[in-house]
């Protein structure tokens, strides 16, 4: 089916929104309970499209998961040498991070299987998983070009390796951290520039001891998991589209609940400030082993921008809300150092940027980034690509645009974010759906 988003101009975002978990931290706490060894309780669990497909993987793979059921999960853990041969393909759907994150672990175990997914994920590229796996000792095959599906032929005597990564990429160091827990000897991963870390904190919070020295994380393989309970902060990326649709609607005021924090992921935080957002933080504590908050965000005018290229890998899902603030921003906003946005779940910055010129703007894609002349949004139908963030991002210039904005292409907001709908139309959001 697909599903079209319109949104009316006018609105505001008022009250307090809980956006749902975070899809980083739900997929790690499936995978890694499913390692661990006792029962791991996870509470806030995401029910979108990408992670229910890492807990059917792991249902496949012999593992026995109780949920979801509002957010709560009971994973039996079946240890590090506990899962078994799956007898169908793994379908991954939409889902880069199960797809990465899992072919690491499976590289490792004594049976062979298949992964893959979508028309989408079928065009990502997986050469940057499978190149450093193999010097591991793995043994996957991929289609043309080294994309999905992807065939491993599991071998359980892995070797160590020392590694520097070439692109920033969390789903690649998370995948070769998973198959260095069960290789011979110490690990070592450096990487250009720092990526979220939920993997090692959530290795730490379940034993699992993990080196951290600048830019390099080492493992050594061999260790046991224990389980632990997970508490899933609300998904700051989730949240970053309330954060950016406050800010640029007149007379907003919404606070988003017990987000996760973690200053690997808070790169648009920072970049929003530096362009005028009025965003305050509250309520600040820890919950297993990840910061969390509540943003207070209201809307104000907001100042074209060059986004310091420092922050590009903190802030590397935030990227299509982060152009619809720049397109309603007064004066030139410029990203560079970001071509990793052309292998998202679409072409972020040419989808932006069509998307941005069909609404009046002047946006100008570059190979690694955008040059973007703020100014007034008008209304019009925009292409997502099946790209959720992409579609959420849109639906949030709806709050500043001339007329209606028609979003198509939709469904697969349900991937990462599902009761969008429902949750931003409560906020203020003259949002509707409808088939198309
Ligand atoms: C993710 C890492 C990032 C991010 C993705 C989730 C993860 O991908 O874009 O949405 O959970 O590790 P890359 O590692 O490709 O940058």
């Amino acid at each position: 089916m697909t599903l079209a988003f319109t949104v009316r101009p006018g609105g505001a975002l008022r009250g307090g929104v809980r956006v749902p978990g975070d899809k980083s931290i739900s997929h790690r706490a499936i995978m890694l309970g499913s390692i661990a060894r006792g029962t791991t309780r996870i509470d806030g669990f995401l029910e979108g499209a990408d992670a229910l497909a890492t807990m059917s993987i792991f249902r496949a793979l012999g593992v026995r998961i109780d949920g979801p059921d509002r957010g709560r999960v009971t994973v039996h853990g079946v240890g590090m040498r506990g899962l078994q041969a799956p007898r169908q393909v793994l379908d991954c759907g939409n889902s880069g991070t199960s797809m990465r994150l899992i072919a690491g672990l499976l590289a490792a175990q004594p049976f062979d299987a298949e992964l893959d997914g979508d028309a989408s994920l079928r065009r990502r590229p997986m050469g940057r998983i499978a190149d450093p796996l193999a010097r591991m000792g793995a043994r996957i095959e991929t289609a043309a070009g080294g994309r999905p599906p992807l065939r491993i032929r599991g071998n359980p005597r892995l070797r160590a390796i020392d590694y520097a990564l070439p692109v920033a990429s969390a789903q690649v160091k998370s995948a070769l951290l998973l198959a260095a827990l069960y290789a011979e000897g110490t690990t070592r991963l450096t990487e250009p520039a720092p990526t979220r870390d939920h993997t090692e904190r959530m290795l730490a919070g379940l034993g699992y001891a993990v080196r951290r020295d600048g830019a390099s994380v080492a493992l050594a393989g061999g260790g046991e998991l224990r389980a632990a309970d997970i508490e899933v902060p609300a998904d700051f990326s989730s949240a970053a589209f309330f954060m950016v649709g406050a800010s640029i609607a007149a007379g907003s005021d919404v606070t988003l609940e017990h987000v996760g924090l973690n200053p690997t992921r808070t790169g648009a935080l920072e970049i929003l400030r530096l362009m005028g957002a009025d965003v305050a933080l509250a309520n600040e504590r820890e919950i297993g082993g990840e910061p969390v908050g509540d943003l207070r965000v209201r809307a104000a005018p907001l100042t074209g921008i060059e986004f310091p290229e420092r922050l590009v890998p903190l802030a590397i899902d935030e990227f299509p809300a982060l152009f619809v603030a720049a397109a309603c921003a007064r004066g030139r906003t410029v990203l560079r150092g970001a071509a990793e946005l052309r292998v998202k779940e679409s072409d972020r910055i040419q989808v932006m940027a069509d998307g941005l010129a069909a609404l009046g703007a002047r946006a100008t894609p570059t190979a690694d980034g955008m040059v973007i002349e703020g100014g007034a949004l008008a209304g019009g139908t925009v292409e997502s690509h099946g790209d959720h963030r992409v579609a959420m991002a849109f639906a949030m210039a709806g709050l500043a645009a001339g007329a209606p904005i028609t979003i198509r292409d939709c469904a697969n907001v349900a991937t990462s974010f599902p009761g969008f709908v429902g949750l931003a139309r409560s906020a203020g959001l003259r949002i509707a759906e409808a088939p198309a």
